[in-house]
């Protein structure tokens, strides 16, 4: 979700606006995703580098995740929606944490599709802490054979599939530290869109482009 500060900047406003009505479009994608049969539909919200924005706007975005996850609960609840928030939980405020494990609990047994928010997400940071305990694995299994599926079952992301199509909004064609062992084969669909404009036109039009590419994970078809 990328380009809510110009979009804010178009109209002469604080960025803060631009997060604001950038929740409209994750609550327009979210129910589209229902209504068009999507069983996983994942937002990166909040990245470690993130962390690095001045001080008011990280708290602005944290207390915006805490309201909005407040406020959808019983959206959730209503159309069987399964709320997960995946990242770096260490570093999310204890109240931010307490309303994230009350909404994701809420949920737990929903079951028509899953929103996952990546909050203090890094790629980097998920594959070097999804290491760290393949590393205690090994030691307590010497001379096993490491296969893909060793550190996948310790990334955030191992109960849930890989992404078959990844958008990114705003003009910007790269990946930013997001899901990098995930998405090798995703599909990439980039939009000069500013997140706040991607509502469900822009959403259907990303995954028309998705239904005309050819997918070969790397064989001869
Ligand atoms: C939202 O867009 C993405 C977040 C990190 C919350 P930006 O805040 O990056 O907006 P731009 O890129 O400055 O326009
Ligand atoms: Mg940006």
């Amino acid at each position: 979700m990328d380009g809510n500060g110009r979009w804010a900047k178009e109209r002469g406003k604080e960025r803060v606006y631009g997060h604001f009505e950038g929740v409209e479009s994750v609550r327009a994608v979210m129910e589209a995703s229902v209504e068009w049969g999507i069983p996983y539909v994942s937002f990166f919200a909040f990245s470690e580098e993130n962390w690095g924005r001045p001080e008011a706007e990280v708290n602005t975005l944290m207390e915006l995740m805490g309201r909005a996850m407040y406020n959808e609960l019983h959206n959730f609840m209503e159309q069987d929606i399964r709320f997960v928030v995946l990242g770096n939980r260490a570093r999310l405020s204890d109240a931010l944490n307490a309303d994230i494990d009350k909404t994701m609990a809420a949920t737990a047994a929903n079951k028509r599709m899953t929103m996952i928010l990546f909050l203090s997400y890094s790629g980097r940071w998920d594959i070097l802490q999804a290491a760290e305990k393949m590393a205690h694995d090994l030691i307590e299994h010497p001379g096993h054979a490491v296969g893909p599926e060793d550190l996948e079952r310790h990334l955030v992301t191992a109960d849930i599939p890989e992404p078959d199509l990844l958008v990114r909004t705003s003009g910007e064609k790269r990946i930013s530290n997001y899901l990098l062992w995930q998405t090798a084969y995703t599909e990439f669909v980039f939009t000069d869109t500013l997140w706040p404009d991607f509502r469900k036109e822009a959403y259907r039009k990303a995954l028309e482009e998705y239904a005309s590419r050819d997918r070969r994970f790397g064989k001869i078809k």
